[in-house]
Formats: C-alpha cells, sequence, structure tokens
C-alpha cells in the first residue's frame, strides 16, 4: 500500500484550491479570512484582516455570498452588516469561548445593579449581546470607543483583560469588568516574555489587549492583528516578539518578509480558527451551508450598536 507523503498532500490541497476558486466565481462569492486562520486558508481569501477590517470589509459587498473562514460571532456580525446576502460559516461548530461567557440574561442582572453604565460590547459577544449593549467596540479601538462616551460608568463586555487594558488608559473612567477571557492568549505569561526578551535582545515585544495585565504591561505595543502587521511596516526593529494567535505569523511574513518573528509559547493556537479547513470550505460553498442569519428583532439592535462604533471619527 502507498504511503500519503507531502508531496500528496499538497497535490491535494492544490486541488482543492482549484476547486474552491472555480465554484466561488460560480457562486459570485467572496472569501473572507481571519488573522488568525490556517495559511492556506488565508492564501485563497480574497481579504484577511481583523475583526474590524472585516466587519467593514463586507458592507455593501456585490457578492452575493460571503464566506466568512473564522468563527461564529465575526459571521455574525458579517450578516447583521449585510441581512440580505447569504452569509456562510464553513464549520458551525466553529464558536468563541469566550462568547460563551456571558449571556443576555447575565448582562441585564449586571445592568439593573448600574443603572447609569453604558455598556460597551466587544466584537466577540453574541448577536444577542450585542443587542443587549449600547456600543460595540474591537480590540484596536476599545479605548476610541470607551473615550468618545459621555458616561463616566462603563460595564465593559466580556473580556476582563481589554477591558483593563482600556482603564488603565482612561483612569477617569470607572469601569466595571466582567469576568470573560480568551483561553488562547491566557496562556502567554509574564515570564515566558521576559525569557523571549533576554533571547532575542534587540526584538519589540508586540501583543494582543486580551493578554493578561502582567504580560500587557511588558509590550512595546499593544494592539489588534492588523494593528501588529502595520506597526512592523513602520518600525526599525528587525525582529519581533509576537504575543497572539500564530496564524498571524503567515500575514507578519508574507507582509514582512525581511523581519523575524517569534511566537513566546507553542500554546498560542486558537482551536476553534483551526477548525477551518480547505475541504469544509469547499463543501460550505458546494451546499450554502452554514447559512448564519440572526432574526431581524436581534439583528437591528446589534446592527445600532456596530454602527455607533463605525460612526465614531477615526475608528
Ligand atoms: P482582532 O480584533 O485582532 O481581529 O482579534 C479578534 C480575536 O478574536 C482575538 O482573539
Ligand atoms: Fe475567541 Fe480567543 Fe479564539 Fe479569539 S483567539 S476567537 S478570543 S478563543
Amino acid at each position: 500500500m502507498k504511503s500519503y507523503t507531502q508531496k500528496d498532500d499538497k497535490q491535494y490541497k492544490d486541488q482543492l484550491k482549484e476547486r474552491i476558486k472555480k465554484i466561488k466565481k460560480q457562486r459570485n462569492a467572496v472569501l473572507i479570512a481571519h488573522n488568525y486562520q490556517r495559511d492556506e486558508i488565508q492564501e485563497i481569501a480574497d481579504i484577511c484582516g481583523d475583526s474590524l477590517a472585516l466587519s467593514k470589509a463586507v458592507v455593501d459587498t456585490k457578492a452575493d455570498v460571503i464566506v466568512f473562514c473564522g468563527v461564529l460571532f465575526m459571521a455574525e456580525t458579517a450578516s447583521i452588516l449585510n441581512p440580505k446576502k447569504t452569509v456562510l460559516l464553513p464549520v458551525k461548530e466553529a464558536g468563541c469561548p469566550m462568547v460563551d461567557m456571558i449571556t443576555v440574561e447575565m448582562l441585564q442582572k449586571k445592568k439593573k445593579q448600574h443603572p447609569d453604565a453604558v455598556v460597551v460590547a466587544y466584537i466577540n459577544t453574541s448577536a444577542a449581546v450585542k443587542a443587549e449593549s449600547d456600543i460595540c467596540c474591537t480590540s484596536s479601538n476599545a479605548v476610541e470607543v470607551v473615550r468618545s462616551l459621555k458616561q463616566k460608568q462603563v460595564i465593559f463586555v466580556p473580556d476582563k483583560n481589554l477591558g483593563s487594558y482600556v482603564q488603565s488608559k482612561i483612569p477617569e473612567k470607572e469601569i466595571i469588568l466582567w469576568e470573560g477571557f480568551c483561553p488562547c492568549h491566557m496562556r502567554v505569561h509574564e515570564g515566558q516574555i521576559k525569557q523571549a526578551r533576554k533571547l532575542y535582545p534587540n526584538a519589540e515585544f508586540l501583543t494582543h489587549p486580551e493578554c493578561e495585565a502582567s504580560v500587557v504591561a511588558l509590550a512595546d505595543h499593544v494592539t489588534s492583528t492588523a494593528g501588529m502587521i502595520k506597526y512592523v511596516g513602520k518600525s526599525k526593529a528587525k525582529e519581533f516578539i509576537i504575543g497572539t494567535e500564530c496564524g498571524i505569523l503567515y500575514q507578519l511574513k508574507k507582509q514582512h518578509p525581511d523581519r523575524k518573528f517569534y511566537i513566546p509559547t507553542d500554546g498560542l493556537v486558537c482551536a476553534d480558527m483551526k477548525l477551518t479547513t480547505l475541504g469544509w470550505v469547499l463543501h460550505s460553498l458546494e451546499y450554502l451551508k452554514t447559512k448564519i442569519q440572526v432574526p431581524d428583532n436581534i439583528r437591528v439592535k446589534a446592527k445600532k450598536a456596530i454602527d455607533k462604533m463605525i460612526e465614531i471619527p477615526g475608528v
């Protein structure tokens, strides 16, 4: 019996890519991928980016079908902004554990305890939680969003680390934190960064604000995935320690081939983001599965919270 070699694997992937390209055209589909997706998915995507870039990119797209290679809350955001389009999530189980750390009922209870507070929902929330919130934010604009609010008291959900980071930047606000977190970014520890700094003394340390405060405190720059890619282009440094999910290495290396990147721990893998494979993307386009649609009663309210964020000048 012939064993399956790396060459066979490449051939198989190339065939899948060709079939995806063909059916994408027939369906008038656009394929968008988050910066944490597998390399081969980012390679065939029409647009890659962070949560904010992808949410904006799909507004008024001319495509009939949006294939969202990412996780459920991202596909929901695309559907909220494009209710007439078919939005597909190739793997329906691809979720985000942080999203599941808050429900509408829990948020309603918190709002009752703080009736004067404004609710800011990180984009990593369900459509229903967004609908229960006043405004959304992403990791790239959370500070600007909170700063733009007239209220002093802010209920920030669900990421306690992003909320703490915002609080450190705007001490004049009173931020009521939620106990949510990203299991992937929580795997980065202060000690690993200190060790990486010793190993690569000339490297800059860039981190995502979903990491713990003790890690964020060691960073040269704190930003979203897209923010990191942009920052590297402007920096004089040649080496970078990267505090976010390893999928970002694809874009970093592609856009900055002259620089070196180091991931401080091999645990920086988001299991949900890696569920999407070429096979599932093809399946999704062939069978138009899984359609993500947000019911109108939730969609309209959630859209208000997203629109408020997008309308802030410079965000
Ligand atoms: P970005 O906003 O940087 O795309 O991050 C989304 C996310 O899920 C981070 O874990
Ligand atoms: Fe959710 Fe973390 Fe994965 Fe982002 S990296 S999708 S926050 S589990």
